[in-house]
This record gives C-alpha cells, sequence and structure tokens, in this order.
C-alpha cells in the first residue's frame, strides 16, 4: 500500500481527510449540486409534474436545492449546523413557500411521523450513511419519490465502526449498489411501500438515487386474504 513519506498516511486516508475538509467547509464540490439538480428536475418533471407538492429535505445545506424543490411546491427545509443555517435562512428568505428547521434529522423525522405528517418528495442527503432513516422514513410518504445520496462503501475507509454498521443494515460490510438498492426496496415492503429505483447516478464517491414509493395493501401485494 502506497504511503506519504512524511505523514505516514495511505493515499486514501490523505484522500478521505481532504474530503472531510471540503465537507467541513461546504464546498460545492463535494454536493455535486448541478447533478442533484439535474436529477430532481428530470424526475419531477415526469413523474408528478404537479406544483403542488409537499417536499421534506433532510439535509438542505445551504440551499443549492431548496430553490430548485420550491419551483414544485412547499418545502419544509432542516440543517443542523447554526452557520450553514443561517445562510439557508438567507439564501431562501424571499422564497414564500419554503419554511427552515434548524433541527437533527435523525431525530426529528420521528416527531414528523408522530405527527402522522405525509410527503410527496423526500431528499436524504446527508454527509454519511442515510441507513439510519431506514425503514421509518416510508412512512412519511405513501406516494412520491424518494431521493437518497448513498456513499460507496467501497471508497469509504472502512474502520471498525463503519464495517459493523455496514453488517448491521445490509448484511456485509461492503454492499454493491445493486445490494443497496434491493435492500432499500425491502425496506419499503416493511411499512408495505412498493418500492422501485427509477434514477441513478454516479457522483464520484456517492450515488444519489431516486425512488418511485407507493404504498400497497399486503392482501393485494402478496394476494393473501385474510379470514
Ligand atoms: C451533503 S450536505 C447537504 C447539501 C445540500 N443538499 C446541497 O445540495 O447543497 C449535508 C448537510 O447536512 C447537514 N447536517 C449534518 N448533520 C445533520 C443533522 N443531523 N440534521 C440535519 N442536518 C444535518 C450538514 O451541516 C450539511 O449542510
Amino acid at each position: 500500500m502506497l504511503k506519504n513519506v512524511s505523514t505516514g498516511k495511505t493515499y486514501r486516508a490523505i484522500r478521505h481527510d481532504i474530503t472531510r475538509e471540503k465537507q467541513r467547509q461546504n464546498a460545492d464540490e463535494v454536493h455535486h449540486p448541478d447533478e442533484k439538480i439535474s436529477q430532481i428536475k428530470n424526475v419531477l418533471s415526469e413523474i408528478c409534474g404537479w406544483g403542488d407538492l409537499s417536499i421534506l429535505e433532510l439535509f438542505a445545506g445551504q440551499g443549492n436545492l431548496t430553490k430548485i424543490y420550491s419551483e414544485y411546491g412547499e418545502v419544509l427545509a432542516n440543517e443542523y449546523k447554526k452557520s450553514i443555517f443561517e445562510k439557508l435562512v438567507e439564501n431562501t428568505k424571499d422564497l414564500m413557500l419554503v419554511k427552515c428547521n434548524r433541527v437533527d434529522s435523525f431525530i426529528d423525522f420521528h416527531k414528523l411521523i408522530s405527527l402522522k405528517q405525509k410527503f410527496d418528495v423526500i431528499d436524504l442527503d446527508p454527509y454519511g450513511f442515510p441507513n439510519r432513516f431506514f425503514p421509518d422514513i416510508f412512512l412519511l410518504i405513501d406516494k412520491g419519490v424518494l431521493f437518497v445520496t448513498m456513499p460507496k462503501p467501497y471508497v469509504n475507509i472502512l474502520n471498525g465502526i463503519t464495517a459493523a454498521h455496514l453488517i448491521s443494515y445490509y448484511g456485509e460490510q461492503n454492499p454493491n449498489e445493486q445490494t443497496i438498492i434491493e435492500r432499500i426496496a425491502l425496506w419499503g415492503l416493511c411499512h408495505w411501500r412498493k418500492v422501485e429505483l427509477i434514477d441513478s447516478i454516479d457522483c464520484k464517491s456517492v450515488w444519489r438515487f431516486a425512488f418511485a414509493v407507493e404504498s400497497v395493501k399486503a392482501t393485494d401485494y402478496t394476494n393473501v386474504r385474510n379470514r
């Protein structure tokens, strides 16, 4: 394994540190806004070209995607980090359909579930793995689209914690794209949602998936009659 002589770090570890630093600086280079925006426009214009969508953005950052979503309907835009939240508020202040919320989305989405909220579009765009949202995120969507940013396990530095996390969610420490997509579709069925991949784009170290989600009747889906 190639190592830097002065730091003793591997090339991958150095690259990982650089990415983390760019994330800390909130650089667009690690957000891929252009690719995400073009996917959102393609998917939403095809699947649901309505102007009155209800949209939940769980990791809004400074609002790159929030501005686009506001063209499709009401947006609840969550951001936890104070300095970034302030920029989000500033960047969206003229958008009447945007409500910004400074919350920890990993916790707050449980509150939305208990309030029986429903959305047409949900966007999961964390820096790390979004796995902790599954399967219950599906309770927030009866029919619509779920966008998910998923880090590629094989380009991440697999320390023991990440490996244990991935094994607990996917049964293996290095799941490939197909395994992850199939597992997300299975998690949909935990809450009787039919989940189908409609688009996947490759953004260097992450995939960006778009899933069509639709609630189904257990009896119809399984062709079993309740007696
Ligand atoms: C990948 S960035 C989002 C980028 C944004 N969607 C865009 O395209 O410009 C992830 C964001 O989530 C925020 N964040 C991190 N942990 C959070 C949490 N627990 N709840 C809500 N936001 C969080 C970070 O501060 C960061 O701004």
